[in-house]
């Protein structure tokens, strides 16, 4: 007989098999049992008729608790009327472990309650299926550039010193020597896009962002592919491939954990390249025209993002911003220096920025005079600095942040469900 996971039951009706899982729910109907059985693959419901199914483990069915471990052993029916399409007949059911007192009930609970139990609040049918959607946006990003010869490359996360400015660095005593947990990985990937051609880095960063938004975590995945002789325009293809190709991935392979929570994919099936574009200079007129002005030089906040983003259907680029609000590493235009070749990629409904990115500064004159306009110290960036001095070429690149996009792509209310465990500017615990 053989172990099946409850998404394959559909599979073996007809058969008798055993599987392993947790109870979710369970109710009696004189002497039927009606049990709720998940395994992280999805849910059963399991009969148990007294009689008919031996039980061990237990004295009796009152017994069994909710999130009690079980195994049982069972004929797979079809049943039309479940979710799963199949019911299982309990020949013998085993209790393995108890679960008394479980604190999750099937109620509405608050936020921080189930934050404070988010070791136990990924087991719930949601929390679950958001985490295999974020799985599958992780393996789609990878099997896209895996594919189009992009060479994974991680860069360090302790690192000596800032890539994303000085504010909001975790610093850390490094043998008595400052270090600091990387905020992104990109410096490091310019350095192995001269060695590889395209590479791309994978990995956590961290921001000590004294920000309490929806959109902020303190820790957070990126993908940063970085592209040596790439120009602008040709970053921003990458990036319209590359959110596409995830999108329809999902869309395509994930529909049962979409209808799980809930999640309305109508806008979702129109992000298909080309993405709209719009200039820095353009957005404040826009924004102006619906009564959110700006003045030249300010950076947009969240109310701004939303409003441009609603007035397209898909993600929309947002371009040549004033340096000054940016980097010290963006290339400026060269027919208009006060802005740089960046773009800032903002999702649909509500989601804001879910991709920066931009042409670097190739020339050594000119970065360092940025350097010295942003107050860096030249001698802790001379690596970096090496990169200009020998056979240095146009190159672009990107970040995208792997919890924006599964929020867009899930439609929650925040990101602190997009990862198992959010570190958030009030909470490190569990
Ligand atoms: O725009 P950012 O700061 O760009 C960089 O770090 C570049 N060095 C990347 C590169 O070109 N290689 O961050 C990139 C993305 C943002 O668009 C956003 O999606 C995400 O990272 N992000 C965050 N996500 C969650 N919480 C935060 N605090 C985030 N800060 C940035
Ligand atoms: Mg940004």
């Amino acid at each position: 007989m053989s172990t099946v996971s409850i998404r394959e039951l559909s599979d073996h009706v007809g058969e008798t098999v055993i599987l392993q899982g947790w109870l979710t729910h369970f109710r009696s109907s004189g002497k039927i049992h009606f049990l709720v059985v998940r395994d992280g693959t999805g849910e059963v419901q399991v009969v148990v008729r007294a009689g008919k199914t031996v039980w061990r483990g237990l004295e009796n069915l009152e017994e069994l608790e909710q999130e009690c471990a079980l195994t049982i052993e069972g004929a797979v029916r079809s049943d039309p009327r479940a979710p799963s399409g199949v019911e299982v007949d309990a020949v013998e059911l085993v209790r393995l472990a108890p679960s008394p007192h479980y604190p999750i009930q099937p109620k509405a609970h608050g936020v921080d309650f189930l934050m404070e139990h988010r070791h136990l609040w990924v087991r719930s049918p949601r929390q679950a299926a958001i985490l295999r959607i974020r799985a599958r946006i992780i393996q789609a990003i990878r099997r896209f550039l895996d594919d189009h010869g992009f060479i994974l490359a991680d860069p360090p996360i302790i690192t000596p010193a800032a890539a994303e400015g000085t504010t909001t660095l975790f610093s850390l005593d490094y043998f008595g020597e400052p270090a600091y947990l990387s905020q992104s990985g990109q410096l490091y990937m310019e350095a192995l896009a001269m060695a590889l051609g395209r590479v791309y880095a994978f990995g956590p960063t961290f921001r000590a962002e004294k920000s309490k938004t929806r959109r902020h975590l303190m820790e957070f995945w990126m993908v940063e592919p970085e592209i040596a002789f790439c120009q602008f325009e040709e970053n921003l293809a990458w990036q319209e491939l590359l959110v596409s190709f995830v999108v329809q991935d999902v869309l395509q392979h994930m529909s049962a954990e979409l209808k799980t929570i809930g999640r309305d994919t109508e806008r979702l099936s129109r992000v298909e390249p080309p993405f709209p574009r719009i200039t820095y200079d353009e957005a404040l007129e826009r924004l102006r025209a619906v009564g959110l002005p700006l003045t030249w030089g300010e950076d947009l906040g969240a109310p701004h993002e939303t409003a441009l983003a609603e007035m397209f259907d898909r993600p929309v680029f947002l371009t040549h911003f004033p340096s000054t609000i940016k980097a010290f590493y963006m290339q400026p235009d060269p027919a208009r220096p006060e802005v740089v070749l960046a773009a800032d990629l903002l999702a649909p409904e509500g989601y804001g920025e879910i991709v920066g990115g931009s042409e670097r500064i190739h020339d050594l004159d000119l970065l360092l005079q940025r350097m010295k306009d942003h107050n860096m110290d030249p001698d802790h960036y001379s690596w970096y600095l090496d990169l200009r001095r020998y056979g240095s070429v146009p190159h672009s690149g990107f970040g995208m942040g792997v919890e924006r996009v599964v929020a867009w792509v899930c439609g929650l209310d925040h990101v602190r469900e997009t990862i198992p465990f959010a570190r958030t500017l009030n909470r490190v615990w569990p």
